[in-house]
């Protein structure tokens, strides 16, 4: 709907005021007092672009001097008629278009789209919010990359609660789209990490709890080269053994990998995250790494520069990126584009979604702008989706000085607390400890995933386990309250060709239940989907109180009241799965 506007404003404008074709406007939801479901703010746009040009030659009127109110009457004279329908097609029809000060332009939806949108929603079930035909392209989206041998903290949860959602988010998209985990289990630490293991490692100890006792020793050998830096190097000529082939190195290499990866693929079921496609680790690439070097050569990319191989990216104010480090190790970096081009080339994936914090946006600037050098990326080919840090209230969480919250910690002190409240309220509920888990796990889920994606986020007990108002519990309730109308309701509920409504907030809902699908494919930035489903499930509860669904006794009412409840509950659940959050049919 919303891009349907767009489009028909954007030939208005062509038309009208070709010179000023390229002005950036917006459409949005219109603020409720407007009555009007879309308001667009292009007349006051225009009517600054306009003053500032030249009037053309021999024009009468180019439009400078003309205020943003006169503007947005022009524009809506050539708009009026919007909607695929002819002129002479009936009122009901028509989209309806006005202008208010200072100088906006409001759309309100025809009765028809308003009740088709309805129709849809409910005809169309679960795959309601996809695109009817998707695009051809295959597409790869990474997320969860812990390292090796690190424990999982609440840290963690980011990268795979915004990937899970992106993940669910392209699936209406593309026809095929797959999920990558690439942990990180290739890297100098990983040569300190065998350092200290021959030092101080007992395998009897670190068998009884691998990540843990590994990690102690990593946290070790960190100490003890703050004292002894040269034990740093120690370390880094470890790493140079392991990428070399060292038998031995490779074989405890390998000890440490098994160890943890059978630890880490348990996230799936602890924040029921989709299962990974594949997991292909950082050292997958490692075999194609010389090729890309190669490859840099010869295109002259690479430049010697104080023992190290580096490409010079100054001129696009991007510093310089170390591909080899001066003692021969490879870099993030390499592995980086070697993991890209093969996913290009081998695995043929059109487009690569990296989900990794904000730390790493230089990384990937300097990536992209290497794989451009090399002719291999255009803008929307891969994308660093970056995400803010998540600290505690005392500070950054750091493995190393061991101030960090485990995330089986939380998971684990969330369903407590769901439990203790079904208890209280819903003693007899079925399934309650399946529900506690949605629930609970709902919470996470939402505390991360409404915030905005690219601000840093404080951890709190508090807000990360709250379950009243903007939360995920509330989204599950207000869900599986709905379902409850609706199963009392019995088998009518829903099924009615003619649509009739007669209240302003059957009016808001109807209006709301349209943006569903634009709030959908703005979820690069979830807090939108969740502010949306919020909003709706707000205004659905309200109508609930205010009109009567069940109690009413005229069918030609109650029908189509039900038919609204059942699309908001349908929405709704549609929303949360794309969160990657359960929907309950009973709370
Ligand atoms: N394991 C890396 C880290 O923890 C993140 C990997 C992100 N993905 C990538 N392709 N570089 O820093």
């Amino acid at each position: 709907m919303k891009d349907q506007i767009r489009k028909q404003i954007q030939s208005a404008i062509s038309k009208l005021y070709p010179e000023a074709a390229d002005i950036d406007f917006t459409v949005e939801a219109a603020p409720e007092a407007t009555g009007a479901d879309y308001a667009s703010n292009v007349a006051m746009v225009l009517a600054k672009k306009l003053a500032r040009l030249p009037a053309p030659e021999g024009a009468a009127d180019g439009g400078q001097g003309m205020k943003p109110m006169d503007v947005a009457s022009v524009i809506l004279n050539e708009v009026k008629d919007l909607d695929s329908s002819s002129p002479s097609a009936p009122q009901n029809d028509k989209m309806s278009v006005t202008v208010a000060a200072p100088g906006f332009l409001n759309f309100t939806l025809p009765e028809d789209t308003l009740h088709k949108n309805l129709r849809e929603i409910i005809q169309q079930g679960e795959v309601y919010g996809a695109l009817p035909s998707k695009r051809q392209e295959k597409v790869l989206v990474e997320y969860f990359q812990p390292n090796i041998a690190k424990p999982l903290h609440v840290g963690h949860m980011r990268s795979a609660i915004i990937g899970d959602c992106l993940y669910r988010t392209e699936k209406l998209f593309s026809e095929t789209v797959e999920s990558d985990t690439h942990m990180g289990d290739w890297g100098t630490q990983f040569g300190l990490l065998l350092y200290a293991y021959r030092q101080w490692g007992d395998d009897a100890v670190i068998e009884k709890d691998p990540i843990n006792e590994l990690n102690k020793l990593y946290v070790r050998i960190n100490e003890e080269i703050e004292a002894k830096p040269e034990l740093r190097e120690a370390g880094k000529a470890e790493f140079v053994k392991l990428e070399q082939g060292d038998k031995e190195n490779r074989e405890l290499w390998q000890k440490f990998v098994d160890w943890s990866m059978e630890r880490f693929l348990r996230i799936n079921d602890l924040l029921d995250i989709s299962k990974f496609d594949h997991h292909w680790p950082e050292s997958f690439y490692e075999d194609k790494m010389p090729a890309v070097l190669d490859r840099l050569k010869k295109e002259k990319l690479l430049v010697e520069s104080e023992g190290a191989q580096i490409v010079d990216l100054d001129s696009y104010k991007l510093g310089t990126a170390v591909i080899v480090k001066s003692d021969r190790g490879t870099t993030y970096l390499l592995r980086d584009l070697a993991t890209y081009l093969y996913r290009k080339h081998e695995q043929g994936f059109a487009r690569q979604v990296y989900v990794v914090d904000n730390r790493q946006s230089h990384h990937f600037k300097q990536l992209f702008k290497i794989l451009e050098l090399l002719g291999e990326w255009k803008a929307g080919e891969g994308a660093h989706v970056e995400f803010g840090f998540m600290s505690l209230p005392e500070g950054a969480m750091s493995t190393r000085k061991g101030n960090v919250i485990e995330l089986d910690e939380v998971v684990t002190k969330a369903v407590e607390k769901a439990k203790t409240i079904i208890a209280e309220k819903n003693p007899d509920l079925r399934d309650s400890d399946k529900v506690a888990r949605d629930v609970a796990i709902g919470a996470l889920k939402y505390f991360d995933l409404s915030h905005n994606r690219k601000s840093d986020i404080v951890f709190t007990w508090d807000k990360a386990l709250s379950f009243e108002g903007n939360t995920g519990p509330y989204l599950q309730y207000t869900h599986a309250r709905l379902k409850s109308i609706l199963r009392k309701a019995g088998k009518s509920s829903g099924s009615n060709p003619g649509y009739k409504f007669d209240h302003q907030i059957e009016r808001q809902i109807l209006g709301m239940l349209t943006q569903y699908a634009w709030k959908v494919e703005a979820s690069g930035m979830p807090n939108i989907l969740t502010d949306y489903l919020y909003d709706l499930a707000t205004k659905a509860n309200q109508y609930y109180q205010e009109v009567r669904v069940l109690q009413e006794a005229d069918e030609k009412l109650r029908a189509p009241r039900l038919a609204l409840l059942l699309a908001v509950s349908q929405v709704l659940k549609n929303g949360l799965y794309l969160l990657g959050i359960a929907a309950p049919e009973e709370m």
